[in-house]
């Protein structure tokens, strides 16, 4: 008897785990709804449920019935030790009645679960008429989320942002395999398929974060393409929307320049910028182009928009907290918390091992981007020291400010002041020479002006657009003006 227990033991707990993961206490239990699409999923669902257990009870009732009633039964003989054999029933083949009964019971539970789900299917394609959705789109990328606001022209990544008791439209896309967005509080899954548009909604009534993941085995890294829907209340979404919309505090720190060097080929930090909607579209198509068509060279793929990352919970796909430390171990080496990025295997940085970069300048990127935040944003932390630091900057000629921006806006990261060398972009070696001719109409110090603020309209010959950061119309007229007496100067 003994030698039974370990396979109860075994039974039990088996049974035990299915038991708990139906506790709507867990944060991806589908049955702790969120919204009215999540409830109307989990009505059809428990209707399916209690006619199917009904149905159960009832035929296993009917079955234990005739086993326990009409089993065999041997009749002793009367005053003998004999029994005689029990005499078979009569054997009946055929009754109408009883064939149109069981054709016709079926037939009907069948509707009676068609109808609730043929509409509960319609209900949950498209938000109801005369509701004023919110529009995004969510595309599937190996192996994150990248979130888009068309109407507001807002790109992130792995956190949506989305009112309470609103309806949220999202046209789910793919851009390399096939993944599922589910958020099982709010919605069931759907499909993200390239060349292909799926539409869902949902809707969430209270406040909160809500987990979800892709559904799809989509690669190596699927089990780790999480993301969190964050539910606001209509007010501190919109403001949450205005600040996506308002750029950081200006910031020529070490880690920016580090940032331009070495990310912002594939990252984009600037979607606050007028027309960066279309941009990002744009090079984010331009990326994926440029990595699947050449995988072995290419130094560019489609990346996880960084705008205003500081305000972000979580970091790559949701895998750690946000934390300094955190971010500090994932720039230096993704395969920490998750393996197989195309970060590690495609960007010169890294090219498959840890980042070749010192720590003091990954801890002065992870600072930089832990600074991307809203001007504004929260508690207007330590606004003094940085103001204090930037005052004490005084530059005594125009040439020597630029020299500075040069350094610290980045630029030196991509182009070299060699006349031999080409780290990124075109060497600065006598440019001021050069650069009087390029463009009938514009002097030389217009054409170096115009390159640094509109960079894709003057692509010098044999380099690719796109490359250089399209960021720089940021900086101040005088900054611009230093840059450029500074350039003049480099022969
Ligand atoms: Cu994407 Cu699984």
């Amino acid at each position: 008897m003994t030698s039974k227990l370990p396979k109860y033991l075994a039974i039990f707990s088996l049974v035990w785990v299915f038991i708990v993961s139906c506790s709507p206490q867990h944060q991806q239990s589908t049955f702790a709804n969120a919204g009215p699409v999540a409830q109307q999923q989990s009505n059809l669902y428990y209707l399916m449920f209690w006619i199917a257990a009904l149905i159960f009870v009832l035929v296993q009732g009917a079955l234990i019935f005739a086993l326990l009633n009409f089993r065999r039964r041997e009749k002793p003989i009367p005053g003998s030790d004999f029994t005689v054999p029990d005499i078979p029933p009569k054997q009946v083949h055929g009754n109408t009645r009883l064939e149109i009964i069981w054709t016709i019971i079926p037939a009907l539970i069948l509707v009676v679960i068609a109808v609730p789900t043929v509409q509960t299917i319609y209900d949950t394609y498209q938000p109801p008429e005369n509701s004023d959705p919110l529009e995004v789109v969510a595309m599937g990328h190996q192996w994150w989320w990248e979130f888009r606001y068309p109407d507001e022209g807002i790109v992130t990544a792995n956190e949506l942002f989305i009112p309470t008791d609103r309806p949220v439209r999202i046209t789910l896309q793919s851009q390399d395999v096939i993944h599922s967005f589910w958020v099982p509080q709010a919605a069931g899954k759907k499909d993200t398929v390239p060349g292909n548009t799926n539409v869902m909604w949902l809707q969430i009534d209270e406040p909160g974060n809500y987990s979800g993941q892709c559904a799809e085995f989509c690669g190596v890294a699927h089990a780790r393409m999480r993301f969190r829907v964050i539910a606001e209340e209509e007010t501190d979404f919109n403001t949450w929307m205005e600040a996506m919309k308002t750029p950081p505090k200006m910031d020529t720190s070490e880690g920016y320049g580090l940032f331009l060097a070495h990310c912002s080929m594939c990252h984009s930090i600037d979607s606050y910028n007028e027309n960066s909607y279309e941009k990002e579209l744009t090079m984010q198509d331009e990326r994926w182009d440029d990595w699947y068509f050449n995988q072995e060279e290419s130094v560019r793929v489609s990346a996880p928009n960084l705008t205003h990352l500081g305000i972000r919970s979580m970091l790559a796909a949701g895998q750690r907290d946000m934390t300094k430390e955190n971010l500090i171990t994932w720039i230096k080496d993704p395969s920490e918390f998750k393996q197989g990025t195309r970060m590690q295997s495609v960007a010169s940085v890294y090219k498959g091992g840890p980042a070749k970069l010192e720590d003091y300048e990954i801890e002065a990127i992870a600072d930089y981007l832990l600074a991307q935040i809203p001007d504004g944003w929260g508690l207007a932390k330590a606004d003094g020291a940085i103001e204090e630091e930037a005052e004490a900057m005084v530059w005594n000629t125009a040439e020597e400010h630029g020299e500075y921006l040069f350094v610290n806006q980045g630029c030196a990261g991509c182009h070299s002041l060699n006349e031999e060398e080409v780290i990124v972009g075109p060497s600065m070696y006598g440019l001021y020479a050069r650069s009087g001719d390029k463009v009938p109409g514009l002097s030389a110090e217009e054409y170096i002006y115009q390159s640094i603020v509109y960079p894709n309209e003057y692509i010098v010959e044999g380099y690719p657009a796109n490359v250089m950061p399209q960021i720089f119309i940021n900086l101040s007229e005088e900054e611009l003006q230093a840059l450029v007496s500074y350039l003049k100067t480099i022969e």
